[in-house]
């Protein structure tokens, strides 16, 4: 998709498809009141036939007798003066569904400038981007049938007069560059285990560092990690014959090179049978999703990449296959982490946290400013937040105040529960430092309990996506969150 910026006066531009926002009762946005007005009423008779309520997301098309837009769509924005982000967003869906279902090959939406409760401008930009994207992605790699593009190749926003232009090309390059990000993150989230495995995750991050030069990538293998005494990640990749990698991206953008990084670590087990915990067979196909952490720290650093920031980044990916076999870990056994601390594995299921542990001891040597992880580590955090919102654990609450808030604004949604001391002792081992569950109850908690112990020496967040990177049933795919969170958390971050 071709997006570009129009200034609102230029709304009378030859188009395929112009949109515009009435409010409920009959009332025209500013931006339809003034093509209304070149259209000598035509829009304000359709509206007041009643065929268009106003309702956010209700859409209908008109087919102008004059004027430069070959149709109108006419998207509901609820009442005036009461539309808010969340609303609006649902307001682009409604209206790129629209779109596509027709032929218009590209489209001027006049939505970006509507007057918003809680943000601006910018924002109404970056978001439109985003979303446009999100319902333009088609996954086609292992279709022997690609699916015909869609028609819709070019999309204008038209923006305030009064908007600073600087400003509106930042927002237009933001969008566009989460958008690159997210479609990265889904592509390799709905790519299945046997395509998408430990080594082509590596390739795909060397492949990165060939088409930014700000980027670099280093891949560890096994015997690199068995010399580091990763003894907890190997224990999870021993029953597979695919070769777990610790995939080392990073981006330099500081002026100053020996700027501190922030450092992104990614859950990366390309497929989690369970292993010898062997998971039920329902819906076991869905774990394919379970690198999907890993899959949103490439999109991630490609976006910043496509934004040059000027912070050094760092993304670290724990790649492994979680798989039964005779040389599979077997529950009760012990294993030893780069830490030094001994592991007690209970669960070869739990093994997220293993893979987790090491990558997260790794980091230290890069004297993080914060390290955020990102993993699709519990069950419960789906059963606690559904598809919509992330679990935020952290052990430093500036950085969790900060993920919180700018999850409110980006809406990629997260929610914090505690990692208090109370739960640690859930993970007591008669056998070991520390077991690798905490039993059935607060999963999410002790799971992120279990990492805490490998994240003493920075500032760290954990984001348990389980619920949130993939969507099951009909619309089955993932999402590519949490990109747009931590784009904009690195966006707003000095070197
Ligand atoms: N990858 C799973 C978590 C998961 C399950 C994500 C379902 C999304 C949907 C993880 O490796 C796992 O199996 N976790 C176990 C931990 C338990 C054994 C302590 C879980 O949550 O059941
Ligand atoms: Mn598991
Ligand atoms: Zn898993």
């Amino acid at each position: 998709m071709k997006y570009s910026l129009l200034s609102a006066s230029t709304s009378t531009k030859a188009t395929d498809c112009l949109v515009l926002g009435v409010w409920t009762k009959n009332k025209l946005t500013a931006q339809a009141a003034a093509v209304d007005k070149l259209l000598n009423g035509e829009i304000n008779r359709i509206v007041g036939s009643g065929d268009v309520t106003g309702k956010i997301g209700d859409s209908l098309f008109m087919h102008p007798m004059t004027g430069n837009a070959k149709r109108i769509l006419l998207v509901g924005c609820g009442d005036e003066g009461a539309l808010d982000a969340r609303n609006y967003r649902k307001v682009i869906n409604a209206t790129i569904k629209a779109i596509l279902k027709s032929t218009a090959k590209d489209a001027v939406l006049a939505l970006a400038e509507l007057p918003l409760k809680d943000r601006d401008p910018a924002w109404a930009i970056t978001l439109l981007v985003q979303e446009c994207d999100n319902c333009t992605y088609q996954y086609d790699h292992t279709k022997s049938k690609k699916k015909p593009a869609h028609a819709l190749k070019a999309i204008a926003i038209t923006t305030p007069a009064d908007a600073n232009r600087k400003a509106m090309t930042e927002a237009l390059k933001a969008g566009e560059s989460i958008a690159v990000g997210v479609s990265a993150a889904k592509e390799l989230g709905n790519l299945p285990g046997n395509i998408c495995t430990p080594t082509y995750l590596a390739d795909t991050a060397v492949k990165l560092a060939g088409q930014y030069k700000s980027l670099t990538t280093k891949v560890l293998n096994e015997k690199q990690m068995e010399k580091l005494g990763m003894g907890s990640l190997l224990s999870v990749s021993a029953g597979s014959k695919e070769e777990a990698k610790l995939i080392v991206i990073e981006y330099k953008g500081a002026v100053k090179t020996e700027s501190k990084p922030y450092v992104l670590v990614g859950k990366g087990i390309t497929f989690d049978t369970g292993g010898i915990s062997l998971k039920p067979g329902l819906g076991m196909d869905e774990m394919k999703y379970d690198m999907c952490g890993a899959a949103s720290v490439i999109g991630t650093m490609t976006a910043v990449a496509e934004l040059g920031l000027a912070i050094n980044v760092i993304g670290v990916i724990a790649a492994a296959e979680n798989m039964p076999s005779g040389k599979a870990t077997k529950p009760g056994d012990i294993v030893t982490s780069m830490s030094g601390q001994t592991i007690e594995i209970l669960n070869t299921d739990a093994e997220g946290r293993l893979v987790l542990c090491d990558a997260l001891t790794y980091v230290e040597r890069f004297k993080p400013k914060t390290v955020i992880d990102i993993a699709t580590l519990t069950g419960a955090a789906v059963a606690t937040f559904g598809d919509q919102t992330s679990a935020l654990l952290s052990s430093h609450q500036p950085l969790a105040d900060e993920l919180l808030g700018i999850s409110q604004q980006t809406l990629d949604f997260v929610w914090q529960l505690p990692l208090w001391e109370e739960y640690q002792s859930l993970l007591d081992s008669n056998f070991a430092d520390i077991a690798n569950i905490g039993g059935p109850r607060a999963g999410t908690i002790t799971a992120a309990c279990f990492l805490s112990r490998f994240t003493k020496k920075y500032h760290w967040a954990h984001l348990d996506i389980a619920g949130t990177a993939w969507l099951s049933g009909a619309q089955k795919g993932a999402t590519g969150r949490p990109v747009p969170l931590l784009v904009e958390y690195l966006r707003r971050q000095k070197a």
